[in-house]
C-alpha cells in the first residue's frame, strides 16, 4: 500500500488518516497543493490512491479573494494529472454548493449545477478537472461537514452556548444533510473498496435546516436552556450567498455499496461524545 493524504489535519483527513494508518499523511507544511513541483515530488509511480481532503473552506472568504482557486480549481487539476500519468486513484471530494438551491427532490449526481457562491464554483472547476483528466477518479460531494477539532458549525455553536449565550438566532431556510467527517472517511474507503469510479453523493442520512442542527445539538450536549430562534438567510446577511435546498441524494452511493448512511443525530451523539472524551472542540 503506497498511499497520500492530502491536506492532513483537516476533519476529512483525520478520518481517513485513522482508517488508513499506513497512508503517508500530509498537511499544508509538509506539502501546499498549489506546489505544482512539490506535488510531482510526492505523486510518483508506485503510489496506488490519492486522497484529495485538501481544500479552502472558508466559504464567506472565498467570495472577496480569489486565492481558493488555487486549492479548490486549479490544483485539483494538477493532483489529477499527476495521478494520471503515475497510474494512481485519486479519490477528490467536492460540496453541495454546486447546486442553486432550487427547492424540489434532493439532488442526483447528475442534476444540473449552477453554483451561487465563489467557493462553489471553485469546487465545480476542481471536480471537472478531476473527471475530465483521465486519470482513475471517485469525486465525492459531499454536505455540512463536522467533527471534533475542526471550524464547523456544530462546534460553533456549543462554543457559543460554552461562552453563556442564553439566546442564539439561527437561519432556518436553508436545507440540507449534516455529514460527520469520520463517516464520510469510511464512506470513501467503502466505495474505494468496491471499485467505484465517477461521480457520487455522500452524507449523513435525515435532512434539516441550520436551525434544526442547532436545537439538536444543544439539547444533546446538555444546552437545553438556551433559546434557539428561527430566522431567515435574509436576517443574517453574509458575503456567500447559500442554496436554499442542497440536500444531496446518496441512492447512487446506496446502490454501488449496499449500505445506507446513517441518521445525522446518531452521528451527532457520537460527535458530542468524542468531543466530551478528549477536550477537542
Ligand atoms: N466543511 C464542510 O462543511 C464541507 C462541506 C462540503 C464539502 N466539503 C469538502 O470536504 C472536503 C474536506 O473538507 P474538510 O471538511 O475536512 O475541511 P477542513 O477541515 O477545512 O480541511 C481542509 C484542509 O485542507 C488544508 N489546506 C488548505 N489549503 C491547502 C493547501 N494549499 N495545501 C494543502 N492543504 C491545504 C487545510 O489546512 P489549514 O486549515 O491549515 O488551512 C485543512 O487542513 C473538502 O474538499 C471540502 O471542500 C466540506
Amino acid at each position: 500500500m503506497n498511499e497520500l493524504i492530502l491536506g492532513a489535519g483537516g476533519m476529512l483527513a483525520r478520518g481517513l488518516a485513522a482508517l488508513r494508518p499506513r497512508a503517508r499523511a500530509l498537511g499544508i507544511a509538509e506539502l501546499d497543493v498549489t506546489d505544482a513541483a512539490a506535488l510531482a515530488r510526492v505523486i510518483v509511480p508506485g503510489v496506488s490512491v490519492v486522497w484529495n481532503a485538501a481544500a479552502d473552506t472558508r466559504v464567506d472568504l472565498c467570495e472577496s479573494d480569489p486565492g481558493h482557486l488555487a486549492v479548490n480549481d486549479v490544483a485539483v487539476g494538477e493532483v489529477a494529472r499527476l495521478c494520471r500519468d503515475a497510474g494512481a486513484l485519486l479519490v477528490h471530494v467536492s460540496t453541495d454548493y454546486v447546486f442553486d438551491g432550487r427547492p424540489g427532490r434532493p439532488w442526483r449526481e447528475d442534476d444540473p449545477v449552477d453554483p451561487v457562491n465563489a467557493y462553489g464554483r471553485g469546487k465545480l472547476g476542481g471536480e471537472r478537472r478531476a473527471l475530465a483528466s483521465g486519470a482513475e477518479v471517485l469525486v465525492v460531494r459531499t454536505s455540512w461537514v463536522f467533527a471534533p477539532g475542526g471550524v464547523n458549525f456544530v462546534d460553533t455553536i456549543l462554543g457559543l452556548a460554552e461562552s453563556g449565550r442564553e439566546e442564539l438566532k439561527v437561519v432556518d431556510d436553508q436545507r440540507g444533510r449534516p455529514t460527520y467527517a469520520p463517516d464520510l472517511a469510511r464512506a470513501l474507503v467503502k466505495l474505494v473498496g468496491s471499485g467505484a469510479r465517477g461521480l457520487v453523493h455522500f452524507a449523513n442520512a435525515g435532512e434539516t435546516t441550520w436551525y434544526g442542527l442547532a436545537k439538536e445539538a444543544l439539547a444533546r450536549a446538555g444546552f437545553a436552556g438556551v433559546r434557539v430562534l428561527p430566522c431567515a438567510s435574509d436576517e443574517f446577511p453574509r458575503p456567500a450567498a447559500r442554496p436554499a435546498n442542497s440536500v444531496l441524494d446518496t441512492s447512487r452511493y446506496e446502490e454501488m455499496t449496499g449500505e445506507a448512511p446513517r441518521h445525522h443525530l446518531e452521528a451527532l451523539d457520537e460527535h458530542l461524545r468524542v468531543r466530551a472524551e478528549t477536550g477537542r472542540a
